[in-house]
């Protein structure tokens, strides 16, 4: 296999919304083609339009979750189910409140666990034991400082190793800046969280990341342009044979797309 067979397939759309919606036919044609899928799930600005679109898709009753397995990619530590910036706060209002999921097969991280490592034990078991993540839909973190070389996932950092599995770790001062918008005026973001590793994702067998508006575009470029090392976490992407790279146009201003050979096709 050469370097070129591992590139992403890239796929620019006009704009955000057909973005969001390219990667909603993804899921919904997993969906169709196995209901018992096993999806990797994101959370972000970035991911509600996808969600939006899912949950229009299920009420034209063209797709179903009830025997789809989820897992989440992350969580803060300290936060309760129930907060307003928490992530299984904002799978419930986007997604698994409004779909027929079944709650027993939709698994996030406890950011309340006492125990954060056997927290992330219990999780890297439950998605071997589900058989692995069969498609990891992925958003690429935005770092507001030292933008160009920002690009994490989950909430694996800027020097995370490629191999590593879900864990506890410290935000970055930047990546807590970023995310300040999402919690009550007043409160402050915790300084750590669960995440997948870098590891657990490049085992998912296909990955999706979308990525819109300009504030992704250095990210991008850095991540699928520049070189690929753990200074990048996205980068990591490039090691994995199955990626699709989902971008509207301002995302992939930096990207050269006569580079990325295979051009994807919407499903
Ligand atoms: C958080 C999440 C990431 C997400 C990122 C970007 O940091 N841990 O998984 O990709 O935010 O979010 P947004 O889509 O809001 O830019």
């Amino acid at each position: 296999m050469t370097d070129l067979d591992n590139a992403p397939a890239l796929l620019i759309l006009d704009d955000a919304s057909l973005a969001a919606e390219t990667v909603g036919r993804r899921i919904a044609s997993a969906l169709s083609r196995d209901p018992a899928t096993v999806l990797g799930l994101a959370t972000g600005n970035t991911m509600r339009p996808v969600y939006a679109w899912l949950v229009q898709s299920y009420r034209r009753r063209e797709i179903t979750f009830h025997r789809a397995t989820s897992f989440n990619l992350d969580e803060y530590v300290g936060l309760p189910p129930g907060h307003s910036a928490s992530f299984a706060r904002f799978m419930q209002e986007h997604l698994f409140g409004q779909v027929d999921c079944d709650p027993r097969r939709a698994h996030l991280l406890n950011g309340l666990a006492p125990d954060l490592t056997a927290e992330a034990a219990r999780f890297e078991a439950a998605i071997s034991a589900a058989g692995g993540i069969g498609l990891q839909l992925l958003g690429i973190g935005l770092q507001l400082l030292g933008i160009g070389r920002n690009g994490h996932i989950g909430f694996n950092e800027p020097g995370a190793a490629f191999t590593s599995t879900t864990r506890a770790v410290t935000l970055t001062p930047s990546t807590r800046a970023a995310n300040l918008q999402s919690f009550p005026a007043g409160e402050t973001v915790p300084d750590r969280a669960l995440t997948l590793g870098i590891g657990t994702i490049l085992r998912a067998r296909e990955i999706v990341l979308l990525a819109t508006s300009p504030s992704k575009a250095s990210a991008v470029a850095a991540a699928f342009a520049g070189s690929i090392s753990p200074h990048c976490p996205a980068s990591a992407l490039r090691l994995h044979g199955a990626v699709t790279l989902v971008c509207d146009r301002a995302a992939a201003a930096g990207l050269d797309p006569t580079a990325f050979p295979r051009s994807a096709q919407p499903p």
